[in-house]
């Protein structure tokens, strides 16, 4: 492909599908799901739909399917790289141009940036191990970090001294621009170049591929600003960044837990709990959300229960929700932050808090709770508008009627009175929607119109497989080792496998539009097909399994058939008698995992 995967990723993931759609068709929400009459074909009543929490289409009726890039392309009549440009502009992402000298020079740039960065980091670090740094250091050690965690996390100190990193690297030839591009040096009033970071402890802040994109950098007294943070740069850009992915993505742990702080997440990584990121003070924003969708199942969201905590969590669970994240919130006592709690209460407690985590409704009426007083009617009627809004709000129709039951019981009304109101609010929202703004007079994608040969045997089954892989990475390994690339019968099946396993064995994860990135418009179609059409499809490994065995019957069966030819042809009585050994044997193991089946 013509740009690197990880851009390609970029684009996907920075144009939320509702928000693209939903300028060229009006979609209705109906529980996770939105619909809309088809833009790909003509037709009465809607089967086109769309999967928030998957960032996927699918209609019913034509059986078209993709991520945002092949709704692009099937709506704009565009060929993927035309479709990509198209994205990009609408997120503001600037693609880089084969012959253009700007972006060459920029791509450069930021490669210089992140030397330097790397530079500053080992000049903090053995600042922090020198004489300078002797009080950075202790005070790093009174607040219970082991000299095994700074060196995992690379925390070092910014000498006292106006300029001395600026000194060195400007005598390591590095350039004035530079050094101000990657955010390192300022420039005083008389144009000379000093610190940005002075006498502060530092932490270096790094991508998940382990660069260091930036650095944040804390007081050891009471000075103020407490932190300052390397300004957005051409490597850093703060609202994409969680502070701690590169290690949380290796945690055996299939969540993520959300801090404030950069100390939180060190303390939180020293007492084993690897699955902690920050988004470093400012509040969630929709690619971050996306960014943990991606690597998490569950995300537990630990904000200082502090007001102002309060209000980051309520704004932080809003895009977490859109993103169709699994959230859970912990509850700190006595407005600790995680790193307090543990240095007063241990590891143990602290997982035992992590265990015990709310969920996202709980949260939200227990916040709507503490704001009134429930002796007064008056209190409490507000108080159940309010929990009839956030019922209402809430998509997923088992949970809302499980909380409306328990609610309706909790404060003493009617089930049935609760429910009227929370229907009155949802019918609100529907007949809220966008304007009708689709042409129906564009011709529809040509991208689309073709099907690829499948072969139906195998083919379905092996497409359920690759399905059940993206949603399922942890699946990969048992996979790989049963269904090998080499196993695959069906050719675009194979294809697919090829893109996919490469991929899991790189980067370990990858969700199904992800993988859509790769593949023909045509295939693409026809995987969203194969997973809409078998969506009650667990990925567990029971089920696994299944699809497993019925790989394996087909392909014993394949060879039971080859067998009788042979005994048919076969003169010699010697390998006759061989081959019916053979041919029971494995209708044995037929028999057999038609029983497991
Ligand atoms: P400690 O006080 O050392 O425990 O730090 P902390 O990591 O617990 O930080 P805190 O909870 O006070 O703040 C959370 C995050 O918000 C920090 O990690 C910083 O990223 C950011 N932050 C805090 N104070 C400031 C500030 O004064 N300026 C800026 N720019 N960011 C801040
Ligand atoms: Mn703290």
């Amino acid at each position: 492909m013509y740009y690197p995967d990880e851009l390609i990723e970029e684009v996907r993931m920075r144009n939320d599908i509702i928000d693209v759609a939903s300028s060229y068709i009006k979609l209705e929400r109906k529980g996770r799901r939105y619909f809309a009459l088809c833009p790909f074909h003509n037709e009465k009543s809607p089967s086109f739909s769309i999967e928030p929490s998957k960032q996927l289409f699918y209609c019913f009726g034509c059986n078209k399917g993709g991520s945002v890039i092949q709704f692009i392309m099937g709506i704009e009549n565009l060929d993927f790289l035309e479709a990509l440009r198209f994205l990009a502009d609408r997120a503001g992402i600037v693609l880089p141009e084969p012959d253009d000298t700007k972006e060459k020079e920029k791509s450069i740039l930021r490669k210089q940036i992140l030397d330097i960065n790397k530079e500053a980091a080992r000049f903090f670090f053995s600042a922090l191990a020198g004489k300078d740094g002797a009080r950075a250091q202790a005070y790093l050690i009174k607040r219970g970090l082991i000299e095994k965690t700074l060196r995992q996390f690379g925390l070092g100190f910014a000498p006292r001294g106006w300029n001395d990193l600026t000194k060195i690297l400007s005598k390591k030839g590095v350039k004035n621009e530079l050094l101000l591009a990657s955010g390192l040096s300022l420039q005083t009033k008389t144009g000379e170049l000093v610190d940005r970071f002075r006498n502060r402890i530092m932490f270096p802040i790094f991508d998940i591929r382990g660069n260091i994109i930036g650095f944040g950098g804390r007081v050891i007294d009471d000075t103020q600003p407490k932190y300052m943070n390397s300004p957005d740069t051409l490597v850093y850009n703060k609202s994409r960044e969680l502070y701690g992915l590169n290690y949380a993505r290796q945690s055996k742990s299939k969540r993520l837990l959300i801090v404030e702080g950069y100390m939180d997440v060190i303390s939180l990584h020293q007492a084993g709990i690897d699955y902690a990121v920050a988004s470093l003070g400012t509040a969630l924003t929709q690619s971050q959300a996306w960014i943990l969708k991606k690597y998490a199942e569950e995300v537990i969201i630990a904000y200082d229960s502090d007001s102002a905590g309060q209000a980051a969590t309520l704004r932080g669970l809003d895009v977490l929700e859109k993103a169709g994240c699994n959230v859970r919130v912990l509850l700190i006592p006595d407005g600790k932050d995680p790193d307090d709690y543990i240095s007063n209460n241990g590891p143990e407690k602290f997982k035992n808090l992590v265990n015990g985590a709310i969920s996202l409704l709980d949260y939200k009426i227990r916040v709507e709770k503490n704001m009134y007083n429930l002796d007064t009617i008056d209190d409490k009627l507000k108080l159940l508008n309010s929990i009839a809004d956030i019922l209402a709000a809430h998509d997923n129709s088992i949970e809302r009627e499980l909380y409306t039951k328990n609610y309706a019981q909790e404060y003493g009304i009617s089930l049935e009175s609760l429910n009227n109101e929370v229907q009155k609010r949802r019918n609100r929202q529907i007949s809220r929607q966008k304007p009708y703004s689709y042409n129906k007079n564009m011709s529809p994608g040509r991208t689309f119109l073709e099907i690829p040969q499948i072969d139906t045997r195998f083919g379905e089954l092996e497409h359920i497989l690759l399905v059940m892989l993206c949603n399922e990475n942890r699946l990969f390994d048992k996979v790989s080792k049963k269904y090998g690339l080499d196993a695959y019968i069906d050719k675009s099946a194979k294809k697919i496998a090829e893109k996919l396993y490469k991929r899991l064995e790189q980067n370990k994860t990858c969700v199904f539009a992800e993988l859509l990135n790769v593949l023909e418009p045509k295939e693409a179609s026809y995987l969203v097909r194969v997973a809409e059409t078998n969506s009650g499809l667990e990925n567990t490994d029971k089920a696994l399994q299944q699809i497993l065995n019925k790989l394996e019957i087909l392909k014993l069966e394949d060879m039971q058939k080859q067998t009788i030819e042979r005994i048919k042809n076969e003169e010699d009585g010697m390998i006759r008698q061989k081959l019916g050994l053979e041919f029971s044997k494995r209708a044995e193991r037929i028999a057999e995992l038609k029983r497991m089946a």
